[in-house]
């Protein structure tokens, strides 16, 4: 163990959103999900110690394919035991507080990993009490782990994070916002946003290189990036909605500008709509690597919160 790793290894910690995420902390991370990668596939049998003795609760009130299995296998990979609750399991649902049920939770987990439709501010109360670690697993405004096992997959395929010019096309979602909380960390990252008007990325962002329109598309990237046009457990009230969507389409001709850009997808997807199939499917994406990155990521993650040694 670094000293730096030696300061970061104190107990427990919440991930709640990147923007508090300290610089060397989210470094840490990205390229820890890089190790874990290749600890996963050589078959390291000390990843099974990296948590055991250790409880994690998974707690999903939203549909989720890659982010709930990939903590839970993370999980147990690592060695925790694991409680998971599904959205109509928890007293919640009968009047219970969310700061009630932090506080019982603390008391007999170590780490909570939770996705709801809610605010971070309703994380936030889960994580009042310092013997729970909460992870963010996707909040109505903020998808941190995405951003990180997003960050990972670059990591794993170029090399590195910082320098990379990376175009994202599509509605200025809960992943859109944390890829570009966590790209603007890096100071010569680029990122490059081109969103539907009326969808775009919420106020307030600093430095953020954002157009309503795919006119004057930079000359040079590195990945092409976009997501579902329907966030998941959101509707549009418009209902013109995807012609406001349709030039933002992701397809051969526009992914031919860029002849040596990767192509990237936080999935599900739904071909035809904002990627076509010859895009998802074809030589240049990466995005079921992203998604399997998404274990590796989440083990980084588990440890992390969990304050483990390494
Ligand atoms: N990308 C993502 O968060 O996938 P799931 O909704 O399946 O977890």
């Amino acid at each position: 163990m670094t000293t730096a790793d030696a300061a970061l290894a104190t107990r427990p910690r919440n991930l709640l959103t990147l923007g508090d995420l300290p610089p060397a902390d989210l470094d840490h991370l990205v390229a820890r999900g890089a190790v874990m990668a290749e600890r996963v596939a050589a078959g390291d049998p000390e990843l099974a110690g990296v948590l055991r003795g250790r409880v994690a609760g998974i707690y999903f009130t939203r549909t989720s394919t890659r982010t709930r299995t990939a903590f839970s296998s993370a999980a147990l990979r690592l060695g925790s035991g694991l409680i998971s609750y599904g959205p109509g399991d928890l007293q919640v649902n009968t009047g219970e507080t969310i700061a009630d049920t932090g506080r019982v939770l603390s008391g007999m987990l170590d780490l909570l990993v939770v996705r709801t439709a809610g605010p971070v501010a309703e994380m936030a109360a889960l994580a009042a009490h310092p013997r729970m670690a909460v992870v963010n697993a996707m909040s109505a405004e903020e998808h941190p782990t995405q951003a990180l096992a997003d960050l990972t997959t670059l990591q794993r395929h170029f090399g590195r994070v910082d320098g990379l010019r990376v175009l994202y096309v599509g509605e200025g979602n809960n992943t859109a916002t944390a890829l570009t909380l966590a790209l603007n960390r890096y100071p010569a990252a680029e990122l490059h946003l081109r969103t539907p008007p009326g969808y775009g990325l919420p106020p307030g962002f600093p430095h953020v290189n954002e157009r309503h329109d795919m006119d004057d598309l930079p000359a040079d990237v590195d990945v092409v990036y976009t997501t579902r046009w329907q966030t998941t457990g959101t509707t549009k009230p418009d209902p013109d909605w995807r012609d406001v969507f349709a030039p933002f389409r992701v397809d051969d001709d526009l992914l031919a500008r860029w002849p040596d850009a990767i192509f990237l997808h936080d999935l599900p997807a739904h071909r035809g709509e904002e990627v076509t199939a010859s895009v998802l499917d074809g030589p240049r994406s990466l995005a079921f690597a992203q998604a399997e990155n998404k274990l590796y990521s989440a083990m980084a993650v588990l440890e992390w919160a969990g304050g483990a040694r390494w």
